[in-house]
Parts: C-alpha cells; structure tokens; sequence
C-alpha cells in the first residue's frame, strides 16, 4: 500500500501492541488519518496514547468490534483506505475460564469486520485488511523446529483457537471475495504498555510488591520474544509493502525457558531495587501448570526477511531493562490498571 493521504483504521489501538503502532503511524505518517477504533476493555487505556492524543492526524472512536450496525456506519462514514486489525481478547488464562468471550470478540468481531469492509469496498482499488495473528494458532513444538508460513494450523487453547478461525475467515474473505487482506503471525511480545496478567509484567509488578512468582508447571516451557516497538515495526513494513492475500511470521529468534526469563527479570530488579542478590528470586513459587500449555513456540522469520527487508532492531537484555525501567517510573499507570481505576473513569467519559 502506497504512502499518500490515507485514512487508516487501527483497531485495539488503545490495547499493548496497538498503542504502539498507533503511536508509529501518527507520528510516521502525518499524512495519514489514524481513527483508534476500541472498546476499552480492561486491557484497553487511553494513557497509553496521551503523548499523540492531541495530534491532528489522530482520533479516538469508542466502539465494538462486533456491532455489526456500527462498524459498518463507521466504514461508510469514513471511507477507510486499509484497516490494520488488532483488536481481540488475548490472555491464554482468560480463554481457558471464559471461552465465549474470545469466540464473540476474536470470531464474530473479526468477521464483522470483513464484512463491513466488504460491503463499503465493493467495486474500490487501493484497500487493505491488514489482520494481525499469533504463532499460537501453529500449536505446539518439541525440542527441535520452527514455525513457517506455512506449517499446518493445530491451535491448543480457546484463545489460539479462535485466533485460527478468524485467521481462517480472513483468507476465506480473500478467496471468496477477493478482499484484499494480508495477515502475519508474531510470537510473545514484551514490553512498556502490556496488561501486567501477561508473563513479564506480572513477574515486574509482583517483585515490585514481593510477592510470590507464579512459574506454571516446571518452569520449562519456551517463548520466542519479541520487543513490541519491534513488531509494530514490522507490521508497518507489512501493511506498505506486504503482498496481498500472503501471510508473513515474525519472531525474535529470541527463546527462552519461562523459568531463566524469571530469574532474569529477578536479577535486574535486585540492582534497580537495591535489594540483597537472591531476595527477588527467592519469590518464586511453582504452581499448578496451565491446562495444556503448550511447550514450545519458535519461530521463522526468514520470509518476512528476506522479501520485506525486515529485522528486530533490539537485543532481549536491552529490551528488558527498558521495559523494567519503564514499568519502575510508571507506578500509576501499573496501580490504575490492576485495581481498574482507568476504566471506571472511562465508563464515565465515554457511553
Ligand atoms: P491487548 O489485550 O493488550 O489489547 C487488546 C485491545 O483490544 C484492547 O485495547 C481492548 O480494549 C480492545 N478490544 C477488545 N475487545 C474489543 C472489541 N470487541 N471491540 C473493540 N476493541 C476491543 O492485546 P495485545 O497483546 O496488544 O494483542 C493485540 C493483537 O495482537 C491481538 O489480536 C493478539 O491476538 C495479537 N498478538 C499478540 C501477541 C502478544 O504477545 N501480546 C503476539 C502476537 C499476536
Ligand atoms: O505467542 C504469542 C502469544 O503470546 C500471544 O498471542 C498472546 O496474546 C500472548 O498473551 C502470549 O501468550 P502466552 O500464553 O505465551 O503468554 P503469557 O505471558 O500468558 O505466558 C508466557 C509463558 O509464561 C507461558 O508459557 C505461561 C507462563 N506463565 C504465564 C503467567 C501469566 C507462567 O509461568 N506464570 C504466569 O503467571
């Protein structure tokens, strides 16, 4: 997709990954409208966008994705030129207890998406969906291999498996319809912004009070991780020069066990904290494991390499200092989130 005057719409742009990439195209492309679609679910906040709010290519719409009436009001409203989709339920924890809520909003709001870019497109050149998916949707890996373009679907939770089926619907919308869609699959991303349920953050956070470390199972499962600016990186290479109807991985050629990730993490907080070496490690509690957790994910990002120039720019150690760094001078914005603060005020701003 060319760079001229667009209207782009992000959706989940006030979620971890999609404050990223809204922050990059405001501040990349002042030629472009981006209108931040999202529900403001707990893992949506707005502060993580106050630095580009009040830019003039930037607008907030509150709204769900799954309300057929509405998103299609806003594409014939607006006119999108591409939409870059990220908006979805993302906790693997979540899905295992609430599985309806990942099928309505990853299932039916993705689809409701395609089809009211379907419908307002008709007949239209230049536009993109630009869907946004998950290694997890590959299933799971043993010791040896990696994840490819084009290795076989097997998701293992209710979250990868409603990750799958709109990745599904999404090429189905391709090939039935001829929308002009594009799609890429990341693996862990970790950095400033994430909802501190997720593995990094929660262990930051917890330190931060000392308490106890939940490690699932024995702590052996790998992640290949991936600094989040990082990925928004990649998805603005994908979105412009991605080809139409393929699929690209991205990954960090990053793994590492949950267990020396922790101790990490443990490790870098005693020197920030000037706490005694061994005090934050000495927190770590192994519970019961995740309910088919998968053991390993890696992956392959020759593709995206080779053809689209693409590569991570950050080293893990320096990625990880920066977000623990971050998350120590952001002590608000972590008590709003965990005690819900931001989206009690929210529910007053915004009907
Ligand atoms: P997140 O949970 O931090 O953010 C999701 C955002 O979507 C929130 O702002 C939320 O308010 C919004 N949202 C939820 N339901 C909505 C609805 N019905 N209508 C409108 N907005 C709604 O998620 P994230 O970690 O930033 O992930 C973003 C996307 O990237 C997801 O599609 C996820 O599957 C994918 N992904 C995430 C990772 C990762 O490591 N976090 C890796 C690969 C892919
Ligand atoms: O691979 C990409 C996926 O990565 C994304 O699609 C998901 O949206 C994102 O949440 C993430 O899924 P994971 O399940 O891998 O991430 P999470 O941070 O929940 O867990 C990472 C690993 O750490 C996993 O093996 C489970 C383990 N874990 C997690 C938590 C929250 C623990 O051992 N203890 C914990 O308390």
């Amino acid at each position: 997709m060319s760079v001229s005057e667009k209207k782009i719409l992000i959706t989940g742009g006030a979620g971890f990954i999609g404050s990223h990439v809204v922050r990059l195209f405001v501040q990349k492309y002042p030629q472009y409208h981006v209108y931040n679609l999202d529900k403001l679910t707990y893992a949506g906040n707005l502060e993580n966008l106050r630095d580009v709010e009040a830019l003039p290519n930037y607008t907030f719409l509150k709204g769900d994705i799954c309300d057929a009436a509405s998103m299609l009001e806003l594409f014939t409203k607006y006119q999108f030129d591409g939409v870059i989709h990220l908006a979805a339920e993302s906790h693997v924890d979540r899905s295992i207890a609430n599985p309806m809520e990942f099928i309505y909003t990853n299932v039916v709001g993705t689809v409701t998406l395609l089809n009211a870019a379907k419908e307002v497109w008709k007949g239209k050149t230049g536009k993109r969906f630009y869907h946004v998916s998950t290694d997890e949707v590959y299933g799971s890996l043993g010791t040896e291999g990696y994840f490819l373009e084009d290795t076989s679907y097997d998701p293992q939770s209710p979250y990868s498996a409603s990750k799958a089926s709109s990745d599904h619907f999404v090429r189905a919308y391709h090939n039935t319809y001829k929308l002009p869609v594009v799609l890429s699959n990341c693996s862990n991303n970790y950095g400033p912004n994430q909802f501190p349920e997720k593995l990094i953050p929660l262990m930051i956070n917890n330190i931060r009070h000392k308490k106890p470390l939940p490690v699932y199972g024995k702590g052996e499962n790998v992640r290949d991780w991936l600094y989040v600016v990082d990925h928004a990186r990649a998805i603005d290479t994908i979105f412009h020069t991605g080809k139409e109807g393929e699929t690209y991985n991205i990954g960090g050629h990053n793994e590492w066990k949950n267990i020396d990730i922790v101790t990490l993490v443990c490790s870098i907080m005693d020197k920030k904290l000037g706490r005694a070496s061994g005090e934050s490690a000495s927190l770590i509690t192994y519970v019961t494991d995740r309910p088919g957790h998968d053991m390993r994910y890696a992956i392959d990002a020759g593709k995206i390499e080779r053809d689209l120039g693409w590569k991570p720019s950050l080293q893990f150690e320096e990625g990880l200092d920066k977000t623990i760094d971050w998350y120590l001078s952001n002590e608000a914005w972590l008590n709003n989130v965990t005690s819900g603060e931001y989206q009690k005020y929210y529910a007053t701003q915004y009907q």
